[in-house]
């Protein structure tokens, strides 16, 4: 029987071992250990990338939020409307800088759904955070549409979406502020924690080239209570290594979602992502392949017991469902979902084989059971 991690972190370093391992050397061969010419390097080539004026490199995904929030002024007393659906990291970064998260519910794509965020804006909302997530932008037409009309701010949280673009612009490039994870599982992943926030505005990226290095100005002086969050120079050389071949890997990612899709769409009991190029306003980079299934249970058991792991975002619970959080509501379309998603592997380590194993099994399932 085929064995199919969920995902294969010691394959995906072999992909690059050869080419990886001198960049590496050569990094501790200089001793170029923090804010070195292999960051600014780095946050160059993805500034050039994403089309966008300025990318700061920080520690991880979350400080980029927090980071994001703090630039665009959003503080105490402020709400700031997110969707449930989210990692936890995205409220957390809310809270973080004293202000409420006002959870929205999902859309059938699992995105931020406008229409609930419409109803939730109040005379305290100061700004939404779209998260891009599984490698989707929302409907940005819609979201900016609401936060020009209501005066609001926009944080993108585009930890799952680098590449990822609607009508031809990237994700994290809509507001005022958007982020992204380089954490090891994401489409462009480190040897650890990494992030960024990509801004168009010159003072924000002064503001939080300083938040990041302690407050400090470049003439060295301490002009606001920052934090120790540099995105380390040897991830960057690392980053900056991969982010060569990144639109490749996005590719192959598209081809995997379009194997499942052609091999799995006529099954009714599961939803399946939008299909990739099925939607020209959309380009998903497909971080995750996230389906729905009635039987999902049933369904993963049959996988596992097949060696196909897959795993449920989040443990299964979006924020809401996290009770000592504080935060329950009622988001029936994001509990109806919830009850049924689920992530397929999907990754550059998969080969055609694989793929093909892995819709075999699902068919199998529901022939048999
Ligand atoms: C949607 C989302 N937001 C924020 C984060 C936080 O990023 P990090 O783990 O780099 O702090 C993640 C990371 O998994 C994420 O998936």
């Amino acid at each position: 029987m085929k064995q199919i991690p969920f995902f294969n972190y010691p394959a995906l370093f072999a992909q690059d071992e050869t080419e990886l391992m001198p960049i590496i050397h050569d990094v501790l061969r200089r001793g170029a250990y923090i804010m070195q010419r292999d960051l600014t390097e780095f946050e160059e080539n993805l500034a050039r990338y994403l089309g966008v004026k300025h990318v700061i490199g920080v520690a991880d995904g979350t400080i980029a939020l927090i980071m994001g929030l703090r630039a665009a002024g959003i503080g105490p007393g402020d709400e700031v409307i997110v969707p449930s659906h989210t990692f936890v990291a995205s409220a957390a970064s809310i809270h973080h800088v004293g202000a409420r998260p006002v959870l929205a519910d999902c859309a059938r794509d699992h995105l931020i759904d406008p229409v609930s965020v419409e109803k939730l804006i109040t005379d305290k909302t100061r700004a939404i955070m779209p998260v891009q997530l599984n490698g989707r932008t929302a409907n940005m037409d819609l979201i900016c549409g609401l936060a020009d009309r209501h005066g609001l701010k926009i944080v993108e949280d585009s930890a799952q979406a680098l590449g990822s673009k609607f009508k031809g612009r990237f994700a994290g490039t809509f507001g005022v502020a958007g982020t992204c994870s380089f954490y090891p599982s994401k489409t462009l992943g480190c040897f650890g924690d990494g992030g960024a926030v990509f801004t168009d505005n010159d003072e924000v990226a002064d503001y939080l080239r300083l938040l990041r290095d302690h407050g400090r100005s470049h003439t060295g002086d301490v002009i606001d209570w920052g934090y120790n969050s540099r995105l380390d120079n040897l991830q960057a050389a690392i980053l900056n290594f991969k982010l060569k071949t990144y639109d490749q890997a996005v590719a192959r990612r598209r081809q995997i979602a379009a194997m499942y899709d052609e091999r799995l769409r006529d099954l009714d009991d599961m939803v399946l992502p939008p299909a990739p190029d099925s939607d020209p306003d959309h380009f998903d980079i497909f971080q995750n392949y996230e389906v729905e299934s009635g039987r999902r249970d049933d369904l993963r058991k049959f996988m596992d017991d097949n060696g196909v792991k897959t795993i449920i975002q989040w443990g299964g619970k979006t924020i809401h469902q996290f009770k000592d959080l504080g935060l329950s509501d009622d988001l029936p379309a994001t509990e109806e979902m919830t009850r049924r998603f689920f992530l397929l592997p999907m990754n550059t380590t998969l080969a055609d084989e694989d793929v093909e194993y892995i819709c075999e099994t699902i068919r199998k399932f529901y022939k048999t059971r």
